[in-house]
Formats: structure tokens, sequence, C-alpha cells
């Protein structure tokens, strides 16, 4: 079921490996239904990240009040000679690589002599994700061979190229869109994948001052807010309804008792969603919620629990002064 392509960026040859299936709507339309007829109703976060949703969470990450990003960029440039200098024939796994910012941080550290023996693997949903920072990276580092994969980091792991010794990245703390048992799942699928001196490198955002956390989810351009309602017109637009965003707002809190921030939208009316794929018209009250995304946030002890999920040994922990975000070095 997989197709190899080899293409061509800036006169390299990248290789690109698709395991998506091939593009149907069903499922999508399937869990968008189930969704937002349920108690209490959801809508899963993977639907943010089309074109316009992806750019908009770009505009998050500049945000001044979104500091998991600029924290998490911060300690890898602090330490990345620490992670990367020693590296040698090595894949480099990116997990939702999306663009290349954070990888060529580390391979700045590299010493150009031994990026010969480095390939990258971006993994990632998004087609045009993997070939523009293929694109950029091949020109940036021409020494390092790329091999992307067009792949869900969550069904696709044993599809990752497994020749050389990984080191594998899963920044910006992006497992803390799972839940607790979907991140165990995740967590000893990849330990069971990863072998001796294979070595995984996690962003993950800490549990902090709740002001500071809310803040990040309630910025005062209203970014969060835009990106938050672009789910409506993603959805809309897959079953085929007429939804308007801005029937909804935003609200965002942190959830104590759960360690998560939760993201919601709230009917400012009455809403009527009437799409071929429903049998009858669904109605959402004014004042009902969606829920659309949690952000888990992590602790010392919480990081101890994941090592356990994956079976392997916590060999270091980065962070930044105020210990907001930890990147953490984990070893087979
Ligand atoms: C990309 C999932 C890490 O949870 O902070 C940003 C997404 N949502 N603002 C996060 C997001 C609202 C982001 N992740």
């Amino acid at each position: 079921m997989n197709n190899t392509d080899i293409i061509i960026a800036s006169e390299k040859q990248i290789i690109l490996t698709n395991c998506m299936p091939p593009p149907s709507s069903n499922e999508a339309v399937a869990d968008i239904i189930k969704g937002i007829t349920a108690t209490p109703r959801y809508i899963p976060s993977r639907f943010f990240y089309d074109g316009a949703g992806s750019d908009l969470f770009e505009k998050i990450t500049g945000l001044p009040e979104y500091y998991p990003t600029r924290t998490e960029k911060e300690i890898l440039k602090e330490n990345a000679a620490t992670i990367a200098g020693d590296l040698e024939d090595t894949d480099i796994v990116e997990l939702g690589s999306g663009d290349c910012s954070k990888i060529s941080v580390l391979f700045d550290a590299i010493p150009p002599d031994r990026r010969n023996g480095i390939c990258y693997v971006p993994v990632d949903v998004s087609r045009s994700a993997i070939l523009d920072s293929a694109e950029t990276l091949s020109q940036n580092y021409p020494e390092i061979s790329i091999h992307g994969m067009l792949a869900d980091f969550l069904k696709h792991l044993n599809n990752v190229p497994g020749k050389n010794r990984r080191l594998i990245c899963f920044f910006g703390s992006t497992i803390g869109n799972l839940d607790p048992v979907q991140t165990g799942h995740f967590l000893s699928n990849l330990g069971s994948l990863m072998r001796k001196g294979d070595q995984f490198l996690l962003g993950l955002d800490m549990v902090k001052d709740i002001m500071v956390m809310e803040n990040a989810y309630n910025d005062s351009r209203g970014v969060t807010a835009a990106f938050n309602r672009n789910i409506i017109r993603v959805i809309s637009n897959l079953i085929s309804a007429d939804l308007d965003p801005e029937h909804f707002e935003h609200f965002a809190f942190y959830n104590t008792r759960e360690s998560r921030i939760e993201m919601h939208l709230r009917a400012v009316r009455e809403v009527r969603i009437e799409s071929p794929f429903l049998s009858s018209k669904v109605l959402v009250r004014r004042g009902e919620t969606i829920h659309t995304e949690n952000s888990y946030k992590f602790s010392q002890s919480r990081i101890s629990e994941l090592a356990g999920h994956a079976g392997l040994s916590i060999e270091r922990i980065f962070t930044d002064n105020n210990r907001w975000f930890s990147l953490v070095s984990f070893l087979k």
C-alpha cells in the first residue's frame, strides 16, 4: 500500500513514501457527524489544520502570549550542541514535522563534515508541508539526505525506516492533544519500535501559573479565537453544511483536575445544522458548547509515567529558566 516517489528539490533527489489511504472523506464525515451529535458535542482537533488553520496556528506561535513555541526553540538553541553534537550516521525522524524551523536549529549544531551520514525523515499528513520543508532544508543543508513520509504518526509508525540508528523528535507538545489513553498506546508502540541506542526527543508544555496558560489560549488579538472558529468552516465544507463560524464564540480555560487547557465553541444563537450526511437536522441551542481541543500540560511525575509507558529511560530533561517547557531525551 505504500508508494514511493522520487522528487527533485533544489536539484536534489528526495524520497517521499506515501502511507496515507486514498483520499476518501468518508472517515472524516463519519467522525464529524459522530462528534456534533454526541453529548456533549465535540469536533476532533485534527480538523483545525486545513490551509487557513495551519496559517492561523503559525500566527499563534508568534503571539506574545503564546510562549510554548518560542520557549521550546530557546531550549533547543541552548542545548543543540549537546543533543546533536556527536550525531553520526543517524536517521533524524520528526513526527508532525510541519515547518522545519525547529529541526534546523538541530542541524545547525551538527558539524558540516558530519552531515553526510544524516538522513532527515519528516513525517506529516500534509504533502505540501513535507515538500516545502524538503525544499528549504535541501538548500540549507545539501549534505543531509531526505526521506519524507506522508503518514499519520498514530497509525504508520512501523513504516518509518529503521536501518540506521534513530533520533525521533516530537516537538511542540503536540502529544498533549492526545488523551492519556491514546498517549499510552502511542508511547508503548513507539518504544517497542525503537532499538537499543535509539533516542526520543519529546517537547512537553509544563503545568504552570494558570493565568500564563490561560492567556496563551486567549490572546488579546483574537488569533486563537479565529483559529478555533475556523474549524466550523472546515467541517461545514466536509459535511456540505452551511455553517457560519461567526455564530460561535471562542472560550478556553484550564481544567485543573485533568491538567489540560480546553478549547470550546459556544453558540451565540440557535444554530441549525443541515447536511446530506445527517438523517435529520441538528439543533444547537444558544449557549450550547462544542469541545474542540484538549492541550494537556505535564509535570515531572507525569514525565516518569510517560517513560514507563514507552519502556524508555529518561536520559536528560532540558528546560528554560522558568521551567515552562521541557525537552525530554529518552533512551532505549
Ligand atoms: C499544536 C497542539 C501544540 O495545544 O498549544 C494552539 C495547538 N491550540 N493554540 C497547543 C493550539 C490553540 C497547540 N498544539
